[in-house]
């Protein structure tokens, strides 16, 4: 295959993640919509980015905020309706940008027609389209639920004396796939979308599809072992080529898996172009990885810098022959990316965020950035459960909360890992609920928004926001950010994360410090020519020690 054959838009794409309840409301209800996505198309289109991944925007009764769907070619009356869904599509595509919707197609809402009718007789035709355990059975085999308040994946339903499986809520059954029945439902729903001219679909929880029906005992301890075993099902991959071969090849899109529970050796089987399943997928050990216990935290990161590098590092190595990679550091399951991953003090936080976006923006894989990292927004913290929407929160809060156990404790953690971090309205000016709702939206307004929010960064050529475009449009102008080979560069260092990037001959250096106080570096490299292409701070010390939070992309030839 030549080189050009190798190169794909949706490698060369920028991809903006927008979680549409928080991003704008255009009717006054609090919660966000696709008039309000609509009402802000130019912003998006000035980012630069060229492909918009949208959280599930179907019918739901948002058991799990539209992961929950109930009906598939319905819009959910909270974001508008289906002539909006056309007036969003024509008005992204009039700006040459591409729309990815998300795939739910391992469960649906227990107020799917299917599921409300297969449940209401035996013999119904929709019963086979879920997971059954008829009583005369006896109790089903034990299995993990991820948001269940008891983790019991099974739940018993009185009416036809049976329990259905839910590896999420009890009011997200999975569907059964070994039913190719259900499989024709979901390539026909697929192909309506698709002939609407979306460009693409990221894939809710996609290997977790295919279940060994004769549901053996299992003797897991952790919930990484059953996430493990849920995304090796038998014919995953046998269903993966099907949805291919009947759907994915006959438009030009682009498909990304959500990696759940996917090991890195098991990830070219999704990824390799020779085996037709999907374009990219998304990994989990980057954000999985802990922080240090508080003794061995040295300084800032509070995990630890050479085992995040390792991690990186490898998942590179994987494609480096075949595949593609991804890369993000937070999404709507993800506390804020400054938060978690650099330093939100009031001191840090732009050039923390500014450094992280550089990461993003220069590695070889193509980056997902989540909505509102661009203007470094950070976790909320709430203090209190009633502050919280999130269904895997509130319910893991009940449990301990049954067990008698460390509420207190769990609340801190929250602070830092919560879901809802990363879900607070987005920051638009520094009017009445940042200029997100006329009213008090679903889900409280982060207080830093006098000070964070768009429209004081549109008039600041050092904001964090005018940094960001000015990352996309270099990744755009010079390909090598794209398709250049990566080599790791000093690599024990604990401090700063140096990496180089070859295409055609051209050479570029990055490196970023990823703490609060100065750190040398050693690249191990002739850096005489080198010149700045981007760097995060007024004028660069110098090239072998790296300010605090400091990130520097040079040109080496
Ligand atoms: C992954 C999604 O990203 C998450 O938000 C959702 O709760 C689960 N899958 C279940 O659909």
């Amino acid at each position: 295959m030549s080189k050009k054959d190798l190169r794909k838009w949706w490698k060369e794409a920028v991809v903006y993640q927008i979680y549409p309840r928080s991003f704008k409301d255009s009717n006054g209800d609090g919660i966000g919509d696709l008039g309000g996505i609509i009402s802000r198309l130019d912003y998006i289109s000035s980012l630069g980015i060229n492909v918009v991944w949208l959280n599930p925007i179907f019918a739901s009764p948002n058991d799990d905020n539209g992961y929950d769907i109930s009906d598939y070619r319905r819009i959910m009356d909270d974001f508008g309706n289906m002539q909006d869904f056309d007036e969003l599509l024509a008005g992204l595509h009039v700006r040459g940008i591409k729309l990815v919707l998300d795939l739910v197609v391992n469960h649906s809402s227990d107020e799917h027609e299917w599921f409300r009718l297969g449940r209401s007789g035996r013999d119904h035709p929709y019963r086979e389209y879920y997971h059954w355990w008829p009583a005369e059975k006896g109790t089903p085999p034990q299995r993990y639920s991820i948001f269940d308040i008891n983790h019991n994946a099974w739940m018993y339903d009185t009416n036809t004396d049976a329990w259905f499986l839910h590896y999420f809520s009890r009011k997200q059954p999975d569907l059964n796939w070994e039913n190719p029945a259900l499989r024709k439902e979901i390539y026909d729903m697929m192909r309506f979308w698709l002939d609407k001219d979306i460009d693409g679909f990221r894939m809710d929880v996609i290997p977790f599809i295919s279940k060994d029906t004769s549901f053996p005992i299992l003797h897991f301890s952790t919930e990484q072992e059953y996430i493990h075993y849920y995304a090796n099902g038998p014919n995953l991959h046998a269903y993966l080529q099907e949805i291919n071969r009947e759907v994915l090849s006959k438009y030009n899109i682009m498909t990304v898996a959500e990696g759940a529970g996917v090991r890195k050796e098991e990830a070219l089987d999704y990824v390799d172009p020779e085996r037709h399943e999907l374009n990219m997928l998304y990994h989990f050990d980057g954000i999985d990885l802990k922080n240090l216990p508080g003794d061995e935290i040295v300084h800032d990161p509070k995990y630890d810098l050479v085992a995040f590098k390792t991690i990186y590092s490898n998942w590179d190595s994987i494609f480096s022959e075949k595949g593609w990679g991804t890369i993000y550091l937070g999404n709507h399951d993800q506390p804020r990316m400054v938060s978690r991953w650099g330093n939100d003090t009031p001191e840090f936080r732009e050039l923390s965020s500014k450094m992280l976006s550089t990461f993003l923006l220069t590695m070889r894989a193509t980056p997902y950035y989540y909505a509102g990292d661009e203007l470094g927004m950070a976790n909320i913290r709430f203090k209190n459960i009633d502050d919280y929407n999130d269904i895997a929160t509130i319910n893991r809060y009940r449990k301990i909360e049954s067990e008698g156990g460390d509420l207190k404790g769990f609340l801190e953690e929250m602070k830092l890992f919560s879901r809802d971090n990363g879900r607070t309205p987005f920051q638009w000016n520094a009017t009445a609920h940042a200029g997100f709702s006329t009213r008090t939206p679903w889900l409280k307004v982060n207080p830093d928004f006098i000070q964070v929010n768009a429209g004081v960064q549109e008039s600041d050529p050092n904001s964090v926001l005018n940094y960001f475009r000015q990352l996309v449009k270099l990744r755009k102008q010079h390909k090598i950010l794209v398709y250049g080979k990566y080599t790791l560069l000093d690599k024990d260092n604990p401090r700063i994360y140096a990496y180089l990037r070859e295409w055609q001959g051209d050479k570029l250096l990055i490196m970023l410090n990823f703490t609060k106080t100065e750190a040398s570096v050693n690249p191990g490299i002739n850096l005489s020519k080198a010149s700045v292409l981007i760097c995060n701070c007024s004028s660069p010390s110098s090239c072998k020690v790296l300010r605090p939070c400091g990130a520097m992309v040079l040109q080496l030839s």
